[in-house]
């Protein structure tokens, strides 16, 4: 029997209440799909910060190198500050196991109402791929004569043709195998002259190498506009590190929730673990009340299944997400129910073991 093995961290806040009803859907799928998962926890996180004065150990890379994958909840807490605690573990993990790609998908799921009137699962599905590795979070920058009159900040975007070439590449396949073929890269060339010029000029020449796929450039406030008049016109989205944060963050929206929307930090020649994790944060105005939606979390354990090769087994959690909320009353308060994160878990849970009793 194929054994995965997944590093977890949980990390802060609602990602702690989250990733616990995520394993137990995992588990379910695992059940199902006659392949075994070993979770092995990490603590690192805000806490662990509080305690050791770093959020991690010198050798997390080294250490998370030997797991098949890594499945997160959330990481920051009001006590620390957040360009700390992404800082120092969510940013630098994406760069160093080269997850240069954010996968992010953006779907309304059957049963569940979008604050958008009239829209129904059939208007929005969406596949965000955010570059994940440079552009405006590389870093690069600094402040000097800090709390003078002349205090000065700089914050620099990097754009390199091989990151953009790489991304654009990744996105274009994708789109290539989605039915509509359909592909909007998200750009700011009329006011970011240098780095959105390049990035216009790459994703261009790289579009010639998919004549199938129909490609468009939209400027980034345009088709964040866009996502809420027109969602069924997008199919693929490519576009930057920090525009693709913005535009999942809306994505997530209109599918109901911030608490909805999974995420998976790629490394697509698997030299690397990939990471895998709800696009939401750590949510401190509910933490420890148990009602953070579960469902961002658990779809993100479904992707780090797909990418280790149990297809059937992604399906199946996101079908038994789609059943639970088509049949019942099933859901947290953000989706305008009652329920807890442990509920809906379990509910999620009983659906995907159900689901053996009867053919696939
Ligand atoms: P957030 O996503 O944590 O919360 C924004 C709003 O959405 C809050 O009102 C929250 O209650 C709600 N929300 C989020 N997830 C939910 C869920 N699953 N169920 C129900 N409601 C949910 O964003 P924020 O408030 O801007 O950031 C809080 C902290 O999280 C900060 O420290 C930030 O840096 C961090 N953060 C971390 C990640 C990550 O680990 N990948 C992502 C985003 C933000
Ligand atoms: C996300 C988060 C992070 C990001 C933050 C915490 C740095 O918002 O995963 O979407 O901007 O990538
Ligand atoms: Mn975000």
């Amino acid at each position: 029997m194929t054994t995965h093995r997944i590093a977890v961290l949980a990390g802060d806040g609602i990602g702690k209440e989250v990733i616990p009803a995520g394993i137990n859907v995992l588990n379910a799928a695992a059940g199902r799909d006659g392949f075994t998962l070993e979770f092995t926890s990490f603590p690192w996180g805000c806490d662990f910060y509080l305690r050791n004065g770093r959020m991690m150990d010198a050798d997390a890379v080294d250490q998370l190198l030997k797991f098949d994958a890594i499945y997160l909840g959330a990481i920051g807490d009001p006590k620390v500050p957040d360009h700390t605690s992404a800082g120092e573990l969510l940013l630098p993990l994406r760069r160093r196991l080269v997850q240069y790609v954010n996968l992010r998908p953006v779907r309304l799921l059957p049963g569940i109402s979008s604050p958008l009137a009239g829209r129904t699962a059939a208007d929005i599905d969406i596949v965000c791929v955010r570059e994940n590795s440079e552009g405006e979070y590389c870093g690069v920058g600094g402040r000097v004569h800090a709390g003078t009159p002349d205090e000065l900040a700089e914050q620099t975007g990097i754009f390199t043709r091989r990151g953009i070439e790489r991304i654009a590449r990744y996105a274009f396949k994708l789109a290539a195998a989605r039915p509509r073929r359909l592909l909007a890269s998200a750009t700011k060339s009329n006011a970011l002259q240098h780095s959105m010029m390049l990035w216009d000029e790459v994703v261009e020449r790289v579009s010639k190498e998919f004549p199938d796929v129909n490609y468009r450039k939209y400027y980034v406030d345009a088709i964040a506009a866009r996502l809420v008049t027109h969602p069924q016109t997008l199919d693929t989205i490519l576009c930057s590190n920090l525009f693709g944060d913005i535009l999942t963050d809306i994505g997530s929206a209109i599918s109901g929730s911030l608490g909805i929307a999974p995420s998976g930090n790629i490394n697509p020649e698997r030299t690397t673990p990939s990471m895998f994790e709800p696009i939401h944060g750590s949510a401190p105005d509910i933490a420890g009340k148990g009602i953070a939606n579960p469902v961002g979390a658990i779809w993100a354990g479904a992707m780090m299944l797909d990418h280790l090769g149990e297809r059937a087994a992604h399906d199946r959690i996101v079908a038994a997400i789609g059943r639970v909320f088509a049949e019942g009353e099933m859901r947290t308060p953000d989706l305008g129910g009652k329920a807890t994160t442990a509920q809906v878990g379990a509910a999620i849970a009983q659906a995907v073991t159900e689901e053996t009793r009867q053919p696939a």
